[in-house]
């Protein structure tokens, strides 16, 4: 597929309309055209800002030379490293966790050097204690690569999980080497760990300025690991640049990010779907999805509007999984309570064709698989979850891609991303930002004893009188 191909991903959303679920939960034509000239002026407002620097995350898609700077630093690293560690968190992470699962072997780690074809991917978000020390005892050190990812260089999570890895590396093969064995991707000129680089030495690539974590997935940050596991990061891109050609208009039913954005943001207001539901029918876009989630919950669940009142906006982004949801959640889309905006995604062609053999002769109640295939069955059975959910008078949209490949995945992310600006939008919300997460991030330095962060700590480490009392204790 050549760079200037074209979006080929499909939003059918007969199913969240009034003629398919009725008035109470459909979203009815006059609906959408009520929101056209918000939407207009809305569109109009991020070409403009684009055009001033800002929504920079739009320009990622451009970024070839970064990308070439990154295919070149992979390939030598590829032939160098047998294991691969990213350190980052939430945006710093989840796109290339995303782009890896959905483009490489499930069990990559597994194959062997020769079919795997670079190194080992593994990936320390948390600081979970069991999972840093199982992954040190499981990788080769001394044939270790380290991608520490963080756009402010200080997260604590990332910052602590770095300094155990980096001493683990030190210790397997000195200072020196170690430094050489370290890529930090973080601001070009801001933060301690831009700070640790430029002292220690560290090959670095920038996270760009001007654009939040989440937006990050189509720069170094979510480039490098992708490359790394041998993803083709042009197509990735091609794919992303296919999908901002298509959502140039301001059109909702013209640009799939906006009529996404429309039909999500009216399903909440106007219909009480305060969930949105993202389940792909495809293991490898699972990742998509708690990727979506959390550009989603963070982009939008904010407390102030653009104009400083208290709005408490946002709807709950939740990730499943088809078929294995159907025999989970689905009970619960189909007759509890009706708050859920459904987004399937199916699949046109599987990379596989596993055909099911037929059954014994005597096992007449599986004779309905004969000639039958894996990918028929999955594809079936989100069309029947469409029907029932439909039956029920649940609302779903289908995004359909023609097969999971560099090009689509790079489409999803753009899209995605413009259909949360739109949203933010919407419901009158600064999707940028996360303040929320940032007062988690001061009361964790508070009690972990940072510096400046004193009266914090003693107003978290103040128990009230009662508290005994709440406490359940054996
Ligand atoms: O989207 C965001 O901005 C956040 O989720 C961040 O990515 C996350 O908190 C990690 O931050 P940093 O990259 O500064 O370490």
């Amino acid at each position: 597929m050549t760079a200037s191909a074209s979006s080929r991903l499909v939003i059918d959303y007969r199913n969240a309309t009034v003629d398919a679920v009725g008035p109470t939960h459909g979203i009815s034509d006059a609906e959408l055209s009520e929101l056209q000239p918000y939407v207009s002026e809305q569109h109009d407002r991020i070409v403009n800002e684009h055009r001033n620097g800002v929504q920079r995350w739009q320009d990622l898609p451009d970024n070839t030379a970064n990308a070439d700077e990154v295919v070149e630093f992979a390939n030598d690293a590829r032939k160098t490293y047998r294991d691969f560690i990213l350190i980052g968190i939430g945006g710093s992470s989840l796109g290339a966790i995303a782009t890896i699962q959905a483009l490489c072997h499930p069990y990559r780690n597994l194959l062997s050097d020769e079919e795997r074809g670079g190194p080992r991917f593994f990936v320390l978000d948390n600081p979970d204690p069991e999972k840093v020390r199982a992954t040190l005892e499981t990788v080769d050190l001394s044939r270790t690569l380290v991608n520490v990812v963080s756009k402010s260089g200080q997260t604590a999570e990332t910052a602590a999980n770095f300094l155990v890895v980096r001493d683990a590396l030190i210790q397997a093969v000195g200072k020196e080497q170690a430094a050489r064995q370290i890529v930090a991707t973080t601001d070009p000129e801001n933060g301690i760990l831009r700070q640790m680089a430029d002292q220690e030495g560290y090959r670095t690539f920038p996270v760009p300025p001007g654009v939040d974590g989440r937006q990050t997935v189509l720069s170094a940050v979510g480039l490098i690991p992708a490359a790394l596991a041998g993803v083709d990061i042009h197509q990735l891109l091609a794919g992303a640049a296919a999908m901002r050609a298509r959502a140039s208009s301001g059109d909702i039913r013209d640009n799939p990010a906006y009529l996404l954005a429309a039909l999500s943001v009216l399903a909440d207001t106007r219909h009480d779907k305060s969930m949105l539901v993202t389940m792909p029918y495809a293991d490898g876009l699972f990742g998509l999805s708690d990727w979506f989630r959390q550009l989603w919950a963070e982009s939008l669940g904010k407390k102030l509007s653009t104009d400083n009142e208290v709005v408490f906006a946002g709807q709950t982004p939740i990730k499943a999984l088809g078929a294995i949801d159907q025999h989970s959640q689905i009970q619960l889309y189909t007759e509890g309570p009706n708050d859920k905006l459904i987004q399937l995604i199916a699949v046109g062609a599987y990379r596989e064709k596993v055909e099911i053999p037929s059954p014994p002769k005597s096992a007449t109640e599986l004779s309905y698989f004969r000639g039958g295939e894996l990918g028929q069955l999955l594809d079936c059975e989100r069309l029947a979850t469409a029907w029932a959910l439909t039956e029920t008078e649940r609302p779903n949209i289908t995004i359909t891609t023609p097969t999971i490949d560099a090009f689509a995945v790079g489409e999803f992310f753009y899209m995605m991303q413009l259909q949360t600006v739109m949203a933010g939008a919407l419901y009158h919300v600064n999707p940028f930002g996360q303040p929320g997460v940032e007062a988690g991030k001061n009361a964790t330095y508070a009690l972990m004893g940072r510096e400046g962060y004193e009266d914090l700590k003693k107003e978290l480490l103040t128990e009230p009188e009662d508290a005994g009392k709440y406490v359940s204790t054996p």
